[in-house]
């Protein structure tokens, strides 16, 4: 039987245990991966212990608070902290979601908190999405006509301009692909769910002129057809979309323009 494991430098080890805030009555213990490429160690998982009294509801104020009370050295990505940016996805409590969004009171125990799953990574929970902006870039995301533009706006009905709604609401998270298994082991070649969702958004857009384009782009074993409807994508998704969904669509419109 194959075994996997993991190389023996990227196996995390025991981390420290910071001390606890001092006077604090109400503490949550949080259990937090740490790497950092200049020091030459094991990832490593460190435990804080966060005084709730003086902290906000959600996973990232917990995060900000160890920041700034406790370990400034940790490292994250957030800006909106109202789940618009997508740049605070991280794996909290076994899940693939936003830092900001994920309310506290929906986990039990200690709050463990990793980058998200099968990235490079950058520091601790900060995931190298190189690869990732780069298939999103791959997808040409833009509107693309033959016909000379006119001289205010492309013009759309509302009938057509709502059927972009559950595609254009994507925030980029990358929760979805890196939920994904078919991209854990194809995510140099296979496009994942983040990117296939907005492909289908231009696809469906009513004033884009590059659908055959479009397609021949995706018609490719890797590309699109590396999804199995396993689902994670749809149920990671914090914004409440459905890419295999968006998927599925764009293998009838394969089958579609073959008949
Ligand atoms: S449905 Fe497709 S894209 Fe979504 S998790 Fe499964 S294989 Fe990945
Ligand atoms: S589809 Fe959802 S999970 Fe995937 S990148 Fe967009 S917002 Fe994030
Ligand atoms: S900080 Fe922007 S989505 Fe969480």
């Amino acid at each position: 039987m194959v075994e996997f494991a993991l190389p023996k430098n990227s196996r995390p080890t025991a981390g420290k245990s910071w001390p606890k805030p001092e006077g604090a009555r109400n503490l949550r213990e949080f259990r937090v991966y740490r790497w950092n490429p200049e020091d030459g160690q094991n990832p490593r998982v460190d435990s804080y212990f966060v005084n709730m009294d003086d902290c906000g509801p959600m996973v990232l104020d917990a995060i900000l608070w160890i920041k700034s009370n406790i370990d400034p050295t940790l490292t994250f990505r957030r800006s909106c902290r109202e789940g618009i940016c997508g740049s605070c996805a991280m794996n909290i409590d076994g899940t693939n979601t936003l830092a900001c969004t994920k309310d506290l009171t929906s986990i039990s125990g200690a709050v463990s908190i990793y980058p998200l799953p099968h990235m490079k990574v950058v520091k601790d929970l900060v995931p190298d999405l190189t690869g990732f902006y780069a298939q999103h870039a791959s997808i040409e995301p833009w509107l693309k006509t033959d016909t000379p533009s006119p001289e205010k706006e492309w013009g759309q009905s509302p009938e057509d301009r709502t059927k972009l709604d559950g595609l254009y609401e994507c925030i980029l998270c990358a929760c979805c692909s890196t939920s994904c298994p078919s991209y854990w082991w194809n995510g140099d070649r296979y496009l994942g769910p983040a990117a296939l969702l907005q492909a289908y958004r231009w696809l469906s857009d009513s004033r884009d002129e590059s659908t055959g384009e479009r397609l021949d782009f995706l018609e490719d074993p890797f590309r699109l057809y590396r999804c199995h409807t396993i689902m994670n994508c749809a149920k990671a998704c914090p914004k409440g979309l459905n890419p295999a969904k968006a998927i599925a669509q764009i293998k009838n419109m394969m089958v579609a323009r073959q008949a």
